[in-house]
């Protein structure tokens, strides 16, 4: 995760002409891309729909920042100058100075539609729309959008800091130019970027969604314990997490969510969501963010 920590357009000429960031969304992933963002040398500024919301992205991103300077990957001068280029804001009106919006909003279409519909409004023409979402497909969250031209996925991943990939997914109607302008600036956040057709969970969340659903159901029919299912995934296949402890990280109503897109998209039964997951988003057991999810957490909020 080295981002370049000097002023975009300054010393890496391939993001040259986009230096404002509007983060919409300031939850686990908005709070994670507006400090990665920062790092880079982008100014950022990471919207919500309360001030209480934004203010507690904006901590999760500082918070963020001073693990990867306890981890050693980036110097507490570079955190105090990222911490210096972000600034939080309740509603769409400060990105009309953006040159490129990321929409790290809640997973669901209705939102994310109406959302780039008032961002539309709000933003400059020639400004990007980027979405991260998971699993929705592109075309269809820009269909409403007079200018579908402007929108591409940037699929971030979680925790953005640590994770050296972006998918990339064109939608049917996106221009090659912005295909080809947020490469460069994915690239110059220091990620790696694949390209994935715009199919309902792209190239990894089809597969993740389908490893942590398996896991609910055979917790769901008594196969084995949480403990020992995580256990199992992480010796037996070398996996970092298990699946219920990567759920809690991922937000168990984003999992759903994901789950339910591919549901409609394929109307396959690979991905009939297991009722736990259901029965548990219901009851608020929505992992990290909530404190309780398939484990119990002290300190409620994104992982570091
Ligand atoms: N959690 C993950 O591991 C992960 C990984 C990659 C991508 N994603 C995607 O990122 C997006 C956000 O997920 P998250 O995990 O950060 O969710 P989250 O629940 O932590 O945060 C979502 C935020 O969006 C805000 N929001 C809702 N409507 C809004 C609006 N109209 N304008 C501005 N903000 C609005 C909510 O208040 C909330 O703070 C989703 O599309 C999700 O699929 C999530």
């Amino acid at each position: 995760m080295s981002a370049p920590s000097a002023e975009p357009g300054e010393s890496d000429p391939r993001a040259s002409v986009l230096k404002r960031v509007f983060v919409a969304g300031a939850g686990i992933m908005g709070s994670g891309i507006a400090a990665q963002c920062a790092l880079a040398g982008y100014t950022v500024t990471l919207e919500d729909v309360t001030e209480e919301i934004a203010r507690r992205g904006l901590d999760s991103a500082s918070r963020a920042l001073a693990h990867a300077v306890e981890r050693k990957k980036v110097s507490p001068a570079d955190r105090e100058a990222a911490l210096g280029r972000m600034e939080i804001a309740i509603g769409l009106r400060r990105s009309d100075a953006a040159d490129i919006v990321i929409e790290a909003a809640t997973e669901d279409l209705a939102v994310k539609r109406r959302l780039f519909g008032e961002l539309e409004q709000a933003t400059r023409p020639t400004a990007l729309l980027a979405s991260n979402t998971s699993s929705l497909p592109i075309t269809s969250v820009g269909q409403d959008l007079r200018d579908p031209g402007r929108l591409v996925g940037l699929h971030f991943f979680n925790p953005v800091l640590q994770m050296p990939l972006i998918e990339l997914i064109p939608g049917h109607r996106t221009r090659p130019e912005t295909v080809a302008r947020v490469r460069t600036f994915a690239e110059s956040l220091g990620k790696t970027v694949v390209t994935s057709a715009d199919t309902p969970g792209f190239v990894t969340t089809r597969a993740l969604a389908v490893l942590l659903n398996e896991a609910a159901w055979m917790l769901y029919e008594g196969v084995a314990t949480r403990e020992d299912i995580d256990t199992a995934y992480k010796l037996g296949f070398h996996h970092p997490m298990g699946p219920f402890e990567l759920a809690d990280l991922v937000g168990l109503d984003t999992a759903l969510s994901i789950l339910d897109v591919l549901w409609d998209g394929f109307r396959d039964p690979r991905y009939r969501a297991c009722p736990l997951l259901r029965t548990m988003v219901a009851a608020k057991r929505l992992g990290r963010k909530s404190g309780e999810g398939f484990y119990a957490y002290p300190v409620p909020g994104p992982a570091p």
